[in-house]
């Protein structure tokens, strides 16, 4: 039947909240982390991989360079992610036993689609499709696929598929681990209970919508944004400047925080609202010393800190604070809020939020 919006203002907004169902689906039997829920060349061919190369377009990237902090941090295989349009044009070197990860919510996007075809002639024969829908050119031509449950996704800034793909991946750099040795059975128990967990843990995140709400009357005001993030979460801050450029036509732009000193450093100003994903890792004092020097130059922070990070709300530093760390599926849950920050300054600056200028929901044309 058709899609209602129910309660919901936009899509999006509905989308954002049906994140923590999206993701209760895309797990549903996983009590283990076996190749067979790739399908069952997997089995033969998971054994054999060597390193990983990642390809997709968009927010679809995005989960891929996330998925690369995952697959060389718990399997130990060293992973490639690229643009597929650029990986599809340049020479390139094949290693055949790499395992080829496409990443697409439409399985038809053209670039994606048509890099999958290139690495095939170029012999690569290990093949997987992490992809929303069953039917799509994607899943038919790849030799393996993981389906995402997100359902239907309406609008055109994705939302469900990017954290139900991150899901996948996470699911992907398990199963990778545990063949290699890497996961045993108290790491692999404690993966599944915190998979598990993690619709609970995301609906605390939406709570968090009221507070953002406040943010985004600041942000709609602006014509610039920075976000920062470091390590696994420098692939949550791209992707939270993303959703703000796509919907609310803001120019915003990520960077790994580290790098804020070879460059960006130079546009901050009380102008440009700097958005920091802060979550308790190893990387945290590092980031902390980043947000001074931002705060040195009078740039307004506005950080998004897990519990126990001690990051307190002062004159140019305001916090909204996240449940406790998650540790390495954090990424899923950081998202969230920065979903909602983009959705409701787009909300608050009036644009067409379910479908932005010049933007397509699915680009099956080159
Ligand atoms: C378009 C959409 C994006 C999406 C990208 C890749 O640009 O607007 O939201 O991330 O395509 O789409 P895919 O279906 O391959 O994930």
């Amino acid at each position: 039947g058709a899609v209602e919006l129910g309660p919901f203002r936009h899509f999006m907004q509905k989308e954002i909240f049906e994140q923590p169902r999206a993701i209760g689906d895309t797990i549903p039997a996983i009590n283990t982390f076996d190749p067979s829920l790739f399908g069952d060349a997997a089995r033969d061919v998971f054994p054999k991989i060597e390193g990983v190369l990642i390809l997709a377009c968009g927010t679809s990237y995005y989960s891929g360079l996330c998925a690369k902090y995952w697959l060389e941090a718990i399997a130990g295989l060293p992973t490639q992610v690229e643009v597929a349009s650029e990986y599809r044009y340049r020479e390139s070197v094949p290693r055949p036993n790499d395992l080829v990860v496409v990443i697409s919510q439409s399985g038809e996007t053209a670039d994606t689609m048509s890099a999958l075809k290139h690495a095939q002639a170029l012999g690569h024969t290990h093949t997987l499709a992490v992809c929303n829908v069953a039917t799509s050119a994607m899943v038919r031509t790849a030799g393996m696929s993981f389906l995402t449950r997100a359902g239907t996704e309406i609008g055109v800034a994705s939302t469900k598929a990017f954290t139900t793909q991150l899901v996948a991946l996470f699911v992907l750099a398990a199963t990778l681990g545990k063949l290699r040795g890497r996961v045993d059975a108290d790491a692999e128990a404690q993966y599944v209970h915190q998979l598990r967990h993690l619709p609970a843990a995301i609906n605390a995140a939406l709570a968090l919508e009221p507070q953002i709400i406040a943010w985004s009357e600041e942000f709609a005001r602006k014509e610039n944004a920075l976000f920062l993030g470091r390590g696994l979460h420098y692939p949550i801050a791209l992707e939270g400047a993303l959703k703000l450029k796509e919907i609310s036509y803001i120019h915003a732009e990520a960077y790994p925080a580290g790098e804020l000193k070879h460059g960006p450093l130079a546009l901050v100003t009380e102008a440009m609202p700097v958005v920091t994903v802060a979550p308790n890792d190893a990387l945290l004092e590092k980031l902390k010393s980043n947000m001074q020097e931002v705060r040195a130059r009078g740039g307004q922070l506005y950080v998004f800190a897990d519990a126990d990070t001690h990051i307190e709300s002062e004159p140019g530093l305001h916090v909204i604070r996240m449940p406790e760390h998650y540790g390495a599926l954090s990424p899923i849950l950081h998202v969230v809020p920065l979903q909602l920050l983009a959705y409701h300054t787009a909300c608050a600056r009036g644009t067409d939020v379910d479908k932005p200028r010049n933007l397509a929901k699915s680009v099956t044309v080159e």
